[in-house]
């Protein structure tokens, strides 16, 4: 009989739901070893064949005819079995296949540097193209695609339309400069192919309000590009930006969707990959089912960016030492700040909202005592800052004061003209995709979250 070609995943999916697995013998299973011992008449290989996190164990013995050469395959060669599976309730995995035939379908190099043994992620790190071959890197970039998924389900279930905003643009929609240009001539960036200084883009949101004031509710999710030479475990130049825009709705709604989101994924991703979660759990970040757990079960807090800064000044007079004390309404809190406020003081994810407008962008909705916007970060311990949102300004004259003012009009017209045109109210928020990644799943590296990351003097691969 020809063997059925089977993956590892399809093998547990159907031992899970009481399926006699045996009766599908003979099987043929193609993966990647990750570990291989044999002892004189029987071997044992470790396969990963991609297709889920667990690995299934081959069993061999002197009766293949090239047992000696399969004893000597090394941890990385692609391979191909042939053979039986054979359920063992006893044993640690429920199950085995014992081998009638083993191929080599790839053969490895003796220098291939992943050996069964602890690897550092920095040492990984420089391994970005095999990385994804080991348990840590398997697991976060299938829970990054599990977690794509929920973010699109989470929208689309709600009516959302998703929009695909450019990658290259006109305009800096930050208004905070640290943007790529794009050019084919770089001797004369402003006159070259687009007739205009273009660059890669910061942020989706400013095309995006224009189709909320169409459609309603709205997102764009997609990469995006920022030129800060900020050297933190946390600031990737490419990264991923889930962007949802709300018309008929305020800062608190906003708020209400922002933290819905924010739980929504970390079910889906808890749901949807047992596995790997577990691990992260057990080896990343020890606790982390607890801390999201917590997260799941209460409510987040609210906090005034003023009330914040007066606790932050009691901090600091109790003694306690920020790498910048000088703290002062009206600042740009840096990380340290926003650490203390969501780690020592809520313990758990908050907002803070209504910020100084002059550390805010352009955007944003003025409030009513002339001083402060609309504005909220939302802040997770280890972290700071995931979420970025705000109501925006959608009276005409008061924008455009603004925009005059820092003068970012010219080519943006058309966005100050949606409040001309049949504006209203409207809300939105950024989330950054590979932060919610590290933040769900306990990786304390943007760098490990990201594929190939791109950060600045980093683009090996
Ligand atoms: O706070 P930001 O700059 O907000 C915006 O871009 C708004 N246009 C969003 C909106 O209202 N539609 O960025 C939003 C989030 C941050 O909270 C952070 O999680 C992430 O994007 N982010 C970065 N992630 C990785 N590397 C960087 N360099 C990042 N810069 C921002
Ligand atoms: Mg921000």
């Amino acid at each position: 009989m020809q063997p059925k070609a089977i993956t590892v995943r399809d093998l547990y999916a159907a031992h899970a739901s009481k399926e006699d697995i045996s009766k599908l013998s003979p099987v043929l299973v193609e993966g990647w070893v990750r570990t291989n011992r044999s002892s004189g008449q029987v071997g044992f290989i470790a396969v990963n064949d991609g297709s889920c996190f667990k690995t299934i164990q081959v069993v061999y013995d002197s009766k293949l005819p090239n047992f000696d050469k399969v004893g000597h395959i090394l941890t990385g060669a692609c391979i191909g079995v042939k053979g039986t599976i054979v359920l063992t309730p006893e044993m640690k995995q429920p199950f085995e296949l014992h081998a009638t035939e083993i191929v080599v379908l790839g053969d490895v190099a003796s220098d291939y540097p992943l050996q069964k043994k602890f690897h550092s992620l920095e040492y990984l790190r420089e391994l970005c193209y095999l990385r994804p071959r080991t348990n840590t890197f398997a697991a976060l970039y299938r829970v990054r695609s599990v977690l794509a998924r929920g973010i699109h389900e989470f929208f689309q279930d709600k009516g959302f339309v998703y929009v695909h905003t450019p990658e290259i643009t006109g305009n800096d929609a930050e208004g905070a400069g640290s943007v790529f240009t794009v050019v084919t001539d770089a001797k004369d960036a402003y006159n070259d192919f687009f007739g205009r200084k273009a660059s890669l883009t910061v942020s989706g949101q400013l095309h995006v309000e224009a189709f909320a004031l169409a459609f309603r509710d709205v997102y764009t999710f997609g990469p995006t590009f920022r030129a800060e030479k900020s050297n933190t475990p946390r600031h990737a130049s490419e990264f991923w930006m889930i962007e949802p825009e709300i018309a008929f709705a305020d800062l608190e709604d906003d708020m209400v969707l922002m933290e819905e989101c924010i739980k929504y994924c970390i079910k889906y991703v808890m749901d949807k990959c047992p596995d790997e979660m577990d691990f992260f759990n057990n080896f990343i970040s020890k606790g982390l089912f607890d801390k999201l757990n917590a997260v799941l079960a209460t409510p987040f807090t609210k906090m005034e960016y003023t009330d914040g800064i007066k606790i932050l000044q009691e901090a600091v007079k109790n003694g306690h030492k920020f790498e910048n004390s000088n703290i002062e309404w009206g600042m740009d809190l840096q990380s340290e700040h926003e650490r203390y406020l969501t780690e020592e003081v809520v313990k758990g994810p908050m907002f803070l909202i209504n910020y100084p407008k002059e550390i805010k962008a352009f955007y944003m909705r003025e409030n009513d005592d002339g001083k402060t916007v609309a504005a909220c970060d939302c802040l997770v311990p280890g972290e700071g800052e995931i979420i970025g949102g705000s109501q925006r300004e959608e009276r005409y004259d008061i924008l455009e004061k603004k925009m005059a003012a820092i003068g970012n009009k010219e080519g943006l017209e058309w966005y100050l003209n949606l409040r001309k045109y049949g504006g209203c109210i409207h809300s939105g928020f950024g989330i950054g995709f590979d932060r919610l990644l590290m933040y769900i799943t306990g990786v304390a590296n943007i760098r490990d979250t990201e594929p190939f990351p791109r950060t600045s003097s980093n683009i090996k691969y």
